[in-house]
């Protein structure tokens, strides 16, 4: 008998398992103590007169004149004198522009009267195709662009959450995540489980392990047809917070299941993310045809979803890469315009940042080659910002 057949084997390798989780979460705990303080963690980084004017669509000129008729509040200087400011000033500005400035409505683009909540989920079946870095940077960017949004990390592995700054499986163990609301027995309010982030303008509902007993759950109460079911509950949860709210953008899990489908039938819109290869693309087909086929026996059963829409975005992409161009190419020629124009380009500064828990909005520009950057920026704002011409689409204006 060899060591693998050994009958021992089995539970010491349980046994080493359980070693290893334990040494690696302290590992984790100590990279992530060093990596970000947490108490730093709590404060988003300041921004330069040129960020503010890219984000506000207030000219550069404009700023500065505004400043000296004392029509903005002061803000701290650096100590070359350069205005620095922090996320609440520029929205304060957005407001005074709102009252003062010409077509001053344009300067809040988030909902007005009659509009509905936005609830975007971020979906795709296959893990690794940028649904969470892709749910994070657009979280953020509409954030700093000032709407009002709301995070919910829907996956029981809770990236999105831990992106936060959170250790899930400590704080949020035995409770505090978006099961709570959604749970069958004694649901609690979505409002008791969202937490206020170091991001202005931005709130998250986090995800932790629990989340995972929603599936077998869900299962259970649709054979027991428990009420509110499953299509409706996530919804329901919005539905007591969604004055405070103009966008939600919900993370997926990389399955088609229950709390998938809780989240796609919240959902005003979906933007489904694709790296374009081979595997990556057949994949997508593959859940495509499954959600499609799920969404034709739920709307059997209870009517229309009505989706406002569906963007594909191409997660991931390497120019250079030929295979990749013409898969990109492929994918376009089939999905047209439902795929957005500028794809997400794949870039050591969002790999980079993600070690450290962080996005490109949150790297201090000084810790990334500036070309680099650049690049990465122009892309990420770039697809936010077709983006969030479709949302404007959905509440029947047009913003360009
Ligand atoms: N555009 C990108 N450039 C570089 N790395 C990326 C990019 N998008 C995602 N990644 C990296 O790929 C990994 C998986 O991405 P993630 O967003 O977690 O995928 P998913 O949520 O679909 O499983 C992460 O380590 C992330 O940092
Ligand atoms: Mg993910």
């Amino acid at each position: 008998m060899n060591a693998k057949t050994d009958l021992s084997a089995p539970s010491s390798i349980a046994a080493s398992i359980s070693a290893n989780a334990q040494r690696l979460s302290d590992a984790l705990n100590h990279h992530m103590r060093n990596s970000f303080q947490p108490e730093s963690r709590k404060t988003l980084r300041k921004f330069h007169p040129a960020e503010v004017s890219e984000l506000t669509g207030i000219s550069m000129s404009n700023l500065r004149t505004r400043h000296q008729e004392g029509d903005f509040p002061e803000v701290e200087t650096d100590s070359r004198g350069r205005r620095l400011y922090t996320a609440e000033e520029i929205d304060q500005i957005r407001h005074v522009m709102a009252r003062t400035g010409r077509n001053g409505e344009a300067y809040l683009p988030g909902r007005r009267e009659g509009d509905g909540l936005q609830v975007i989920s971020i979906v795709n079946f296959k893990g690794g195709s940028s649904k969470t870095t892709t749910a994070i940077h657009l979280a953020q960017r509409y954030a700093l662009r000032g709407y009002r949004v709301l995070a919910v990390d829907m996956d029981p592995q809770a990236s999105l959450t831990t992106m936060f700054g959170y250790r899930p499986e400590i704080e949020f163990a035995e409770s505090g995540t978006i099961y709570d609301a959604l749970k069958y027995e004694d649901p609690a309010p979505l409002s008791s489980v969202i937490r206020k982030t170091y991001f202005h303008n931005l709130d998250l509902a986090p995800a932790g392990l629990l989340l995972s007993e929603y599936e077998t759950e869900t299962a259970y109460a649709l054979q027991h047809k428990v009420d509110p079911p499953f299509t409706q509950r996530l919804a329901i949860a919005l539905d007591e917070v969604e004055a405070n709210y103009d966008l939600v953008i919900i993370d997926c899990p990389p399955q088609l299941g229950f709390t998938t489908m809780t989240a796609l039938l919240a959902s005003t819109g979906l933007l489904i993310t694709v790296v374009p290869s081979m595997l990556d693309v057949a994949s997508m087909a593959q859940f495509l045809e499954m959600a499609g086929e799920t969404v034709r026996t739920l709307e059997e059963a209870t009517g229309p979803i009505d989706w406002a829409f569906l963007k594909y975005l191409v997660a991931r992409f390497e120019p250079t890469d030929v295979p990749q161009s013409q898969m990109a190419g492929f994918l376009r020629s089939i999905l047209l315009d439902q795929v957005l124009t500028t794809p997400m380009l794949k870039s050591t500064a969002i790999s980079d940042a993600g070690m450290t828990q962080q996005t490109i909005y949150e790297l201090d520009p000084g810790q990334v080659v500036k070309k680099t950057l650049d690049r990465v920026l122009e892309s990420v704002n770039g697809v936010a910002d077709e983006f969030e011409k479709t949302i404007q689409q959905a509440w029947g204006r047009r913003a360009d």
